[in-house]
């Protein structure tokens, strides 16, 4: 009788260290907020150097919006989150992208074919927040348009306003927007040195973005950058 009980409680003992592992495993707490849907998917580690200079970026750089049906590769989604706000002094933290007080209020998500994505500048890795494709209702969200709903990924540049209020001493909008300028015009440019097209999206409407994405409240949606293989 007492080995049945001793046997039951190490039984029970053992299926919920087995039910912690497996719910640490797939639905790793999220940076984001929500339930992350698998564990992180680590990026390859970026290229800081190429033989494509940046003049020729500038020169050549054009907004596409007509796409081939090729998905962008791991490297180079992850090429782009780098681009976007990579960390590029590990002791400081600083990023790609320069930052008002170096505050760092911005957060980059990425949506494709496979779901959608929250970029983890620290770990360079992504967290998969949903499963489904939502790149047609973000083109929704986008006033319809159609270079959204069809490209291969669509970032979003979002800002954490009270992150931001607490370091800047205010709530600077303005401030966040143009540090969301310089965010996408790294991903432009990223993107034109990999071969790639985009273009920048500015009508794109917050509070339909958000629901797209189910942001948590502290997010606002500034910026929309389309990127694919271009036609
Ligand atoms: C703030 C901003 C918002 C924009 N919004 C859109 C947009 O919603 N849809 C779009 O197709 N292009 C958009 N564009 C791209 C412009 O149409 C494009 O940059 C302009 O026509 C110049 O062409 P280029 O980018 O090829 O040099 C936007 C550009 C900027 C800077």
């Amino acid at each position: 009788m007492r080995r049945t009980i001793r046997n039951l409680i190490y039984l029970s003992i053992g299926i919920t260290v087995a039910f912690e592992l497996l719910q640490a495993f797939i639905f790793t707490k999220s940076a984001h907020g929500q339930p992350a849907q698998t564990p992180q998917i680590a990026l390859p580690a970026p290229h800081t150097d190429s033989t494509f200079s940046l003049e020729k970026a500038l020169a050549t750089r054009r907004s596409k919006r007509q796409w081939k049906p090729v998905p962008l590769t791991l490297a180079q989604l992850g090429q782009l989150c780098w681009a976007a706000q990579g960390i590029t002094d590990p002791a400081s933290g600083k990023r790609t992208c320069p930052s008002p007080m170096g505050v760092y209020a911005l957060e980059l998500y990425a949506l494709n074919a496979d779901g959608v994505f929250h970029y983890l500048p620290k770990e360079h890795a992504l967290e998969r927040l949903a499963t489904e494709d939502r790149r047609v209702a973000l083109g929704d969200a986008c006033r319809g348009q159609q270079q959204v709903k069809t490209c291969a990924t669509a970032f979003v540049i979002t800002a954490d306003m009270p992150k931001a209020e607490e370091k800047l001493g205010m709530a600077n909008k303005q401030m966040l927007c143009l540090e969301s300028g310089h965010c996408a015009q790294n991903i432009l440019l990223q993107a034109v040195a990999l071969g790639l097209g985009a273009v920048p999206i500015g009508a794109g409407r917050d509070a339909e973005i958000r629901e797209v994405l189910q942001l948590p409240d502290r997010l606002t949606a500034l910026y929309v950058v389309a990127t694919g293989n271009p036609q």
